[in-house]
């Protein structure tokens, strides 16, 4: 009951139906006329003067404080993405498919569980039980060696390669090679630690070693599982000549191993091969949502204590509460059931993607499709893709073009079809509206 009277008192004080300054019946006046116990109202008039809406004072009438002002309803500020009625972008998972009810199971046995201080400071690693079903499960899936005493957990691949170019920095690294078309954030990171990016082509079987070599880097970034944005999957000679380099000079491979369980051909890590000279960070963003800011590192033990050390200072670690989830729900086996599905499904949007492109744009020519979340698809010469990406906006169509991912910017004219977030009726609507859209592009 004292809820619903603060309610009511905070909101008419918050629309300015009370004013600043404007005085309150008595407690006991408003308990006799609602006829509620002089205690209730009492209660709630603490609570308003403690969250700074009433003034309150021995032997004063109760009034609103004077520093209150009416907040007018506001409509809520936009966001700063872009958001569309058809969203082909290709960062995106089925948000819909995302299990809220066996996740909220994991989130509720993994706070039951837990022992008290698993919700103090904890660990800067990560808490236990996550960092030993992470290092279990990309031991059995992806083929990783990982002792758990080495997994880091972190908010995502991002803040995992943004520490690790921190380190780099700090002991005299200035270039990292980068594939060329390769995802732009890795470029944003690299860059803002201070570091110039050494981009490398890539083609059919991923990155250039030859020309890798030929640079003088000391570190990459690779995407071997799914080359971002082509989805080369690196063949079995350059993942060899990568590690030769690697071992070769002391250098360092970071792996980015982003949607490697949703792709088709499921290869291992590179760092199961060399795990002195990889760096392993992989990412709940596409295995299951990324408003989950969770990621994982398995560092060579050499580098291990460096970047634990810049997490412990940067955060003190990440959230607790995802991390006990997340545990619980790979040890229940939550994470390859969903897995699993998602494969499924995404087969399925990808088919309805390449038979509504084929259908109504056959000039575009998707690249082979190799599972993940995305499809490179290249356009006609004569299609300007900047138009198109705005043209495209206009019709309500959400797309990434190619150059984005492209170092100079100065590629084919392509885009980067994400097919994972809409299902079949609406990638087939997108299509069409795409389609209305290449045709006004062309005429502008
Ligand atoms: C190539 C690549 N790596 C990593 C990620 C995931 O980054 P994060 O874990 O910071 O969300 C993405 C997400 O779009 C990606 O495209």
């Amino acid at each position: 009951m004292y809820q619903q009277l603060e309610r009511t008192v905070r909101n008419a004080i918050r629309d300015g139906r009370l004013p600043a300054g404007a005085r309150l019946p008595s407690s006991r006046a408003l308990a006799a006329e609602l006829g509620i116990s002089r205690g209730v109202v009492t209660s709630a008039y603490d609570q308003l003067a403690a969250e700074g809406y009433l003034e309150t004072r021995q032997g004063a009438p109760v009034r609103v404080a004077r520093a209150v002002r009416a907040q007018p309803p506001r409509a809520p500020t936009p966001s700063l993405l872009e958001r569309f009625a058809y969203d082909f972008g290709p960062g995106l998972p089925d948000l819909a498919g995302f299990p809220r009810d066996r996740w909220l199971r994991s989130l509720r046995s993994a706070w039951r569980e837990s022992a008290l201080d698993a919700v103090g400071y904890g660990d800067p690693r990560g808490v236990p039980e996550l960092r030993e079903a992470l290092a279990d499960y990309l031991r059995r899936v992806r083929g990783t060696v990982a002792d758990p005493e080495h997994v880091l957990v972190c908010t995502g691949f991002r803040q995992g390669l943004s520490l690790t170019c921190r380190w780099l920095r700090a002991n005299g690294i200035e270039h990292v090679a980068l594939e060329d078309p390769g995802w732009h954030a890795h470029r944003l990171i690299v860059e803002e630690a201070g570091l110039a990016v050494t981009p490398v082509p890539v083609d059919a079987e991923g990155i250039d070693v030859v020309e890798l070599a030929r640079t003088g880097a000391e570190a990459v970034v690779v995407t071997p599982a799914h080359q971002f944005p082509t989805g080369a999957v690196l063949g079995a000679r350059r993942r060899a000549a990568l590690i030769e380099w690697a071992e070769r000079g002391d250098r360092l491979v970071i792996e980015d191993d982003y949607d490697a369980e949703l792709c088709r051909d499921r290869v291992g890590a590179l760092q199961g091969l060399a795990p002195d000279r990889v760096l392993y960070i992989g990412s709940a963003s596409k295995r299951l949502t990324p408003g989950m800011r969770l990621g994982w590192m398995l560092p060579p033990s050499w580098l291990s204590w460096a970047l634990i050390s810049a997490k412990a200072i940067e955060d003190a670690g990440s959230e607790i509460a995802g991390q006990l989830a997340l545990a619980h729900f790979i040890a229940g086996g939550e994470l390859e059931r969903h897995l699993r599905r998602m494969r499924l499904r995404y087969g399925r949007r990808r088919e309805a993607l390449l038979a509504a492109l084929s259908g109504a744009l056959p000039d575009w020519r998707p690249s082979e499709a190799t599972g993940g979340l995305h499809v490179l698809v290249a356009l006609p010469n004569n299609l300007d893709e900047p138009t198109l990406l705005a043209t495209a906006a206009r019709h309500g169509v959400g797309i990434e073009g190619l150059s984005l991912h492209s170092y100079t910017g100065e590629c084919a004219p392509g885009l980067v079809l994400g097919h994972a977030y809409m299902a079949e009726p609406a990638i087939e609507r997108g299509v069409q509206l795409l389609r209305e859209a290449a045709i006004a592009a062309h005429g502008s």
